[in-house]
This record gives C-alpha cells, sequence and structure tokens, in this order.
C-alpha cells in the first residue's frame, strides 16, 4: 500500500492507518492527504460528482456529497496547456462546477450558468496559461453553493508549472507538501453532519464549533524533521481563521490565492478567510515533537495536531530567500473606477431595499432543488434540506449596490484588456470576503493602509477589514451567457443573493 493515506480510505474508521507508534503512539489516525490526480500527462480530467456516506466521527455515518468519492474530490494536478474536461452529475440534483482562481474564459468557469442537469455531463476544453498556485474547484450552484460545499462538493487544484525543485519548495504530496482543507462542521449527538441554518446563521454565515481537516476529524498530520509546505485552503463556509502554532514557531508566507511572493514573510499568524487560499513554509526540525495548529478568531480552536517523524525523509532544510514571480500590476491612476458595497439587513448604505424586483428566481430554484430529493431524505444528512436558498431569499435584504442577485441581469461590462480600480466596501458589521471570477487582482490598499502579507500578492478573494481597493485586469472574456461573478465568499450571504455578474468583452 502506498504509504500516504489517501481520503477515499482514511475517512471509513476501519480502513485508516493509525499512526506509528513511538514518537506519537497514541493511536489516532495519520491526516489522509485528497487522492491526487495528474492531469498533465493526459490533458484530461474526469469528475462525477456523487452522494456518498462519512463516519466523521467514527460514529454514526452521514450522507454526504464528493467528486469521485464520498467527501471532497481528488487533488488535481494541472499545467499550462490544453485540458479537457467532463465533469458528470450522478448527484440526483442540479449543479455546477467553478474553478476558483482558474483564469478562464466564462463559458469554463463553472459559475451558476453552467448548470449540470441530473445524470448530465458538462464537457469544457480548456486552455491554461497562469502563474503556479493552489487554487480549487466547488459547486456554484444557484442558490445551493452553500449547502453543497458543506456536504462536500469541492476539492482542490495545484497548478504547477514543474519548477519547485528549482524553487527549494518541498513538493512531495503528502510528505513534505501537505494539503489541508480547512472547513468547520456541525454535528449531531450521535455524530451526523448538521446543515440547518437558522436566520442568524444566514446573517452571520454558517459556523460551527469543530474543524475538519481534508474532511478528518481528530487526525494527525505526521512530517518529516525539516521544512514543511502546508498548502491551506479554507473551504468553510463563513469562518475565518487565524492560524498559528502553539509554540509559536513561524510561518513562512510564500503563496497566496493567485501565485507566489517575491519573498517569504514570517508570520506567527496567518489569516485565511473563506474562499482564501495560502501556502506556508514551516520548520519542524525546530522546536518540539507535537505541536498543534490553532486558529484563534472568534475563539480559539483546535486545527491540527502535529507529529515529527524522524523516520521521515528530509529533502528541505532551509527556507528560501527569493521566488521567481510575476510582477504585480503598477499602479494604474487612469484605471477606471468602480463602487461596490456588499450590504445586508438593511445595510449600511440603506439602499438595499426597493431598488430591485424580488428575486423569484431564487425562490423557484430552491423549490426545483427540493424536487429532487431523490436521495437521502429525512432531517439527519440528506444534503437536499432548508439551507439559505430557502430562509435567505425571504430575508432579501443581501446585495451588491442595492440589487440582489439576479442570473437575467448583468451588472454591468468591462473591456477586454482593462485595467480598473474597484473601491469596495462591506456592511452589517460583518468581514466579508470578496471574491471575483475570472481574474487575481492586487489589493492596494485596505482600511486606507497598504496590505498586511496576506494580502500582498496575487489574490482573487479578499476579507474586506475596511473599504479595500483593488487594481483588477481582465484578460479573459466572458459573455452574457456566461457571466464572471463577483460575491461575498460567505455562502450563505452568496446564496441569499450577495452577488453580482458582468461580463468581459
Ligand atoms: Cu469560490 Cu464564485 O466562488
Ligand atoms: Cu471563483
Ligand atoms: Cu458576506
Amino acid at each position: 500500500m502506498d504509504r500516504r493515506q489517501f481520503l477515499g480510505t482514511a475517512t471509513a474508521a476501519a480502513g485508516a492507518a493509525l499512526i506509528p507508534s513511538g514518537a506519537h503512539g497514541d493511536g489516532r489516525r495519520r491526516l489522509a492527504m485528497p487522492p491526487l490526480r495528474d492531469t498533465r500527462a493526459t490533458g484530461r480530467l474526469a469528475l462525477t460528482a456523487r452522494p456518498g456516506t462519512v463516519r466523521f466521527l467514527g460514529r454514526a455515518g452521514s450522507v454526504t456529497a464528493g467528486f469521485d468519492q464520498d467527501y471532497l474530490g481528488p487533488t488535481v494536478v494541472m499545467r499550462d496547456g490544453p485540458l479537457g474536461v467532463t465533469v458528470d452529475n450522478a448527484l440526483g440534483e442540479t449543479l455546477t462546477v467553478h474553478w476558483h482562481g482558474l483564469l478562464v474564459p466564462g463559458e469554463h468557469d463553472g459559475g451558476p450558468h453552467s448548470a449540470i442537469a441530473p445524470g448530465g455531463r458538462w464537457t469544457v476544453d480548456m486552455h491554461l496559461a497562469q502563474r503556479p498556485a493552489t487554487v480549487w474547484y466547488h459547486s456554484h450552484t444557484h442558490g445551493a453553493t452553500a449547502r453543497h460545499v458543506y456536504f462536500g462538493l469541492a476539492g482542490v487544484i495545484h497548478q504547477t508549472d514543474g519548477r519547485d525543485d528549482d524553487r527549494g519548495l518541498p513538493n512531495r504530496y503528502g510528505i513534505d507538501d501537505l494539503t489541508l482543507v480547512v472547513q468547520d462542521r456541525r454535528f449531531d449527538a450521535d455524530g451526523r453532519l448538521i446543515y440547518a441554518p437558522e436566520p442568524t446563521d444566514i446573517l452571520n454565515g454558517f459556523e460551527a464549533g469543530r474543524v475538519l481537516v481534508n474532511g478528518q476529524a481528530d487526525a494527525v498530520a505526521v512530517v518529516p524533521p525539516g521544512i514543511v509546505r502546508l498548502r491551506f485552503v479554507n473551504g468553510s463556509n463563513a469562518r475565518f481563521y487565524s492560524l498559528h502554532f502553539d509554540d509559536g514557531r513561524p510561518m513562512h508566507l510564500v503563496a497566496t490565492d493567485g501565485g507566489f511572493l517575491p519573498r517569504p514573510r514570517a508570520l506567527e499568524f496567518l489569516r485565511l478567510a473563506p474562499g482564501e487560499r495560502a501556502e506556508v513554509l514551516v520548520d519542524f526540525a525546530a522546536g518540539g515533537p507535537t505541536p498543534t495548529l490553532l486558529s484563534s478568531r472568534g475563539g480559539r480552536m483546535r486545527v491540527l495536531p502535529f507529529a515529527v517523524d524522524g523516520r521521515e525523509p528530509v529533502r528541505i532544510v532551509r527556507v528560501p530567500d527569493r521566488l521567481d514571480v510575476d510582477p504585480l500590476p503598477d499602479d494604474a491612476p487612469d484605471a477606471r473606477l468602480r463602487r461596490f458595497s456588499l450590504t445586508m439587513g438593511g445595510g449600511s448604505s440603506g439602499q438595499s431595499r426597493g431598488t430591485a424586483p424580488p428575486p423569484l428566481s431564487h425562490a423557484a430554484q430552491a423549490h426545483a432543488h427540493h424536487g429532487h430529493a431523490g436521495h437521502g431524505g429525512g432531517t439527519h444528512g440528506a444534503i437536499v434540506g432548508g439551507g439559505p436558498e430557502a430562509i435567505g431569499t425571504r430575508m432579501n435584504d443581501f446585495a451588491i449596490n442595492g440589487r440582489p442577485h439576479d442570473m437575467r441581469r448583468v451588472d454591468f461590462e468591462v473591456p477586454l484588456g482593462a485595467t480598473e480600480r474597484w473601491i469596495v466596501t462591506g456592511g452589517g458589521g460583518v468581514e466579508h470576503p470578496f471574491h471575483v471570477h475570472g481574474v487575481h487582482f492586487r489589493v492596494m490598499r485596505i482600511g486606507g493602509i497598504p496590505p498586511r502579507a496576506e494580502e500582498s500578492g496575487w489574490k482573487d478573494t479578499v476579507g474586506l477589514a475596511g473599504e479595500t481597493e483593488l487594481l483588477v485586469r481582465f484578460d479573459h472574456r466572458a459573455g452574457a451567457d456566461a457571466p464572471y461573478m463577483y460575491h461575498c465568499h460567505i455562502l450563505e450571504h452568496e446564496d441569499a443573493g450577495m452577488m453580482g455578474q458582468f461580463t468581459v468583452v
């Protein structure tokens, strides 16, 4: 058996390997990576979305959803060039698959306009040309994104140029290069996954007290006593993390959403908003043998214990001084200015009522989804149920610039090749993570000051901790049939209407 334990077996309690005894022989399971799917030789990717069952806490099984497995999907390795993709929908309800962070035209982007009917197939011939980065894919289904992602319809992509050895970056998947999908989840007394948002969960976003990594609770990441690369994906519906090690050891930030930083930045705390990714290097030769990764934002939470195992092979012993990167775009004083105001519950701008037609399409769609409850059923574990598409749209207050999302309305048009300055503000006393499809942008200022390390590189998602100024260049086309989305990545807010769409022509 391969020395790495993969998600497909490790989530079933019986199939999981116990971590080696000795340094940490306490019977906990070794954290498994999602299976690796390397498309570089074939230029092809086939994924099937399907329902599954997982015993997350080793007790009752939960009805879940995943791509080619019970929960989440494979980690897909991609490189520049052509990539033929098919997605089959065996889920039993409509879905779409969005490549969050891939720079592809609107018709390949997998937004809500690219619906795959139950039993249907979506075929796209993409051409990739972008910086190496950790990006991800997830359901982006009209009114149902929050519920779909919660139950597992997400996975990670490593966009690579094959040059990480030259950069001195760890790249042995599951050994010194760990992919970590961080998600908070609620469970009932029997250990079943719960998603039943109340109105307050729509307002705040659906948060939970338990953190899963790669769909696993209570697993231990086993690492060599050297430099290890951790690729974090915040796949939570709504939770922001402030990640740090209990012994205070630094994390050397080397990449943000869209690519590498020019040089590593040492951080004690790494902030990660929903939808964001970050790659860090951590030295596990220094310090104690069992550091634990915690998060302290909105209360202290345990995220992932580590166990340093001297028998694991060490390849990289120092953090590189610099990395080769695409320079960020220069400030463009003549860039066209657009302003965006994200509002909820009456909003801070006072303009969120009365300016747009009621979002009938949401209600209709929610209704249609309920009609497809072909698997599961009942209150426990069914992935079809009352979600934000049912509750949030009744609240009818989630909007951008006063207008709730409407699939039939294109909010604006950008000329292909243009650079624009976007000034984005959030309302309602919540930090909204703002995400734009089809682009990687530069954050110029947040709350009037230059961005911190986490927002200093190429980005596609940014927490609106204050008025946020972005410089965005639009290099890919999106027509009215499949426009790009911009939205809050608190998925309950998105589904409730805090989203707009634009074309690039
Ligand atoms: Cu990660 Cu429009 O989404
Ligand atoms: Cu996206
Ligand atoms: Cu929001």
